[in-house]
């Protein structure tokens, strides 16, 4: 595990940015697991920022995302789909045909989740997985209690959840009760995750998660045993370590 310390989130978005900007140079054909969240907001403004400049190309990149909530078609300005586009895909040169992101309307639940696991396998896995933490430890939709076992899979929010995320949902709008999500066996497969993280109210689940026991009850802390986890956080983020 590697622990980056940056100033403030600016900081912390650059240098996320710098670390996916190395990948995609090395390796121009890489998959880029992707997260959403406001957390990495700044990382993709960064990157945006650089491919304006010409100094990166993301023409032959694939993405594959993390989550999306079951039920929100892809037009829904909340859907993780167009959180995406709005975010990154739509001010970048990413082939369409190569973005990955759960299809929150299929109704065939086990269909959707399988077809997913097919989508990583055929991509060849993930090179690089960018992460963002919920402040009960989750990553992606992988809520406390869930076996780290596994792969792509349908959950219930928890009232946490539900309660964090309806900030960016409009008065009177609910946060869905379900989603899909990634599991830990394959965010664990990708061989390089990258967590972003920032703001004082982390600072507890930082230090529980990465210098406490390894626990489903905080999902986050399998990555202690990821071979190549780096995390970028900002000052508040890292206060408790
Ligand atoms: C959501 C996403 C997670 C994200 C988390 C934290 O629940 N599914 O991938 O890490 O929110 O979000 P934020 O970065 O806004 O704190």
């Amino acid at each position: 595990m590697v622990i980056v310390r940056a100033k403030d989130y600016q900081d912390m978005s650059r240098k996320a940015a710098n670390i996916i900007s190395a990948q995609v140079i090395m390796k121009p054909k890489a998959v880029l697991g992707l997260a959403t969240g406001g957390t990495p907001v700044g990382t993709y403004a960064q990157l945006i920022d650089w491919y304006k400049k010409g100094d990166i190309d993301f023409s032959q990149i694939t993405t594959i995302n993390l989550d999306e909530y079951r039920g929100l078609p892809k037009t829904h300005e909340q859907s993780y789909w167009y959180f995406m586009h709005e975010q990154f895909f739509n001010h970048v040169n990413v082939d369409e045909s190569r973005i990955n992101v759960p299809d929150g309307m299929n109704p065939d639940s086990e269909k959707a989740c399988r077809e997913y696991d097919n989508v990583i396998r055929e991509a060849g896995g993930i090179d690089l997985q960018l992460l963002g933490i919920g402040v009960d430890g989750h990553i992606g939709f992988n809520e406390p209690g869930n076996a780290f076992e596994l792969e792509t899979h349908c959950v219930d929010l928890t009232e946490q959840t539900i309660k964090s995320n309806q900030r960016f949902f409009g008065d009177g709008e609910s946060v869905p009760k379900q989603a899909y999500t990634m599991g830990i066996k394959s965010i664990m497969q990708a061989r390089k995750v990258l967590m972003v993280v920032n703001g004082k109210e982390k600072a507890e689940i930082v230090k529980k998660a990465f210098f406490g026991p390894v626990t489903p009850e905080i999902q986050a802390s399998i990555l202690q045993m990821h071979p190549d986890f780096t995390i970028v956080g900002d000052e508040e983020a890292l206060s408790l370590i």
